[in-house]
């Protein structure tokens, strides 16, 4: 297929380009280059810098493709709080404007990154698609109206569409090819290999009284090589299938922010400075995928998610990025 994928340069973005061009699909990067990388990891993708506001520039740059996989967001679920209009602009009207460039052109087929963050904290067990949708942040709640809206433009315009509930995303291509490295990162994995690579002083594991086995909290973490094929795999369901599909991506098995933090000394072989911290507002104790809905419908089983896997692929792109730290 003919592919757009806005947010194509970002960290889950570049693994998607990625996973499709080795599928055999032709793709477009459009991306306005605000939080990804400048870096043209694929000479066969074809990329455009623009901004998901500039309707006239989606509809040419839309024209003669048969698919858009969305993932142009903010997501920074603080930030959400304190600044909500940039998340309205950005992930509400932006993400109109491709809905309704795709209806104009007559372009039926839309793979959406959604979030874990639309069930808000969940009662602890795996959760499942249709579990009550609760967003805690401003964030979880844009991602949520954006599937609502999606709902919609099936029904109305039969745009047939996968949203991907992410839950967290981490690790690095293992081939090594996309290295891009997140500027101040706020997410644990990259924050510890900050913390490894000298560049922040200290982790601050954010609370340690969870009612789980170590007292840290427990999420689901999911390799982005992982998300990748599972996006590819979902835009091939939902084309062949001609229906709808909403999945959530995680792996079904927490880790705790200690055995994340305790791998990654391990993977370093040297110490990490760490300290415990009060709980950090809104964390809920554990967030668990129940991912047997993909693992069914796409036949898709994650390759990338173990433990080691996830620290070593992230561990080995900033070793590349800081090789004397
Ligand atoms: N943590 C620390 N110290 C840090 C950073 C994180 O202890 O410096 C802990 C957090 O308290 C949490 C765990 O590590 O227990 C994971 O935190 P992240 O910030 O990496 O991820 P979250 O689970 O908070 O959020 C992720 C995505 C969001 C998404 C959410 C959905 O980053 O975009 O999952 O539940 F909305």
């Amino acid at each position: 297929m003919k592919v757009v994928v806005i947010g194509g340069a970002g960290y889950i973005g570049s693994h998607v380009v990625q996973a499709l061009l080795q599928a055999g699909h032709t793709v477009k990067v459009y991306d306005n280059l605000s939080t990804g990388q400048t870096i043209n990891y694929f000479d066969e993708a074809h990329n455009v810098e623009a901004d998901i506001l500039d309707y006239p520039t989606l509809v040419k740059e839309l024209t003669g493709y048969d698919a858009v996989i969305h993932l142009a967001a903010f997501k920074a679920v603080g930030e959400s709080m304190t600044h909500p209009e940039k998340y309205s602009i950005n992930n509400i009207m932006g993400t109109l404007n491709v809905l309704n460039a795709m209806s104009a052109l007559g372009i039926t087929r839309m793979v959406f990154s959604s979030s874990a963050a639309i069930f808000g904290e969940g009662d602890g067990t795996p959760i499942q698609e249709d579990a009550p949708k609760a967003p805690t942040s401003y964030y979880g709640f844009t991602k949520l109206e954006i599937e609502r809206f999606l709902a919609w433009y099936d029904r109305l315009r039969s745009m047939r569409y996968a949203t991907l509930r992410y839950f967290n995303a981490a690790g690095y291509d293992p081939s090594e090819t996309i290295l891009g490295l997140e500027k101040n990162p706020a997410n644990l994995i990259p924050v510890i290999m900050e913390c490894a690579f000298g560049i922040r002083p200290e982790l601050t594991i954010f609370g340690k009284d969870y009612p789980t086995q170590d007292g840290t909290c427990i999420r689901d973490y999911i390799h982005v090589s992982d998300l990748a094929t599972a996006h590819v795999k979902a835009l091939e369901y939902i084309d062949r299938e001609d229906k709808s599909v909403a999945l959530n991506l995680g792996t079904g098995m927490g880790l705790s922010v200690k055995e994340i933090y305790d791998q990654a000394v391990l993977v370093h072989g040297k110490p990490i400075p760490m300290q415990y911290g009060e709980r950090r507002a809104g964390d809920p104790a554990q967030l668990v995928a129940s991912s047997s809905k993909a693992q069914e419908l796409l036949h898709w089983h994650p390759q990338h998610s173990t433990l080691d896997t996830l620290i070593t692929s992230t561990y080995q792109a900033y070793r590349r990025h800081y090789p004397r730290a």
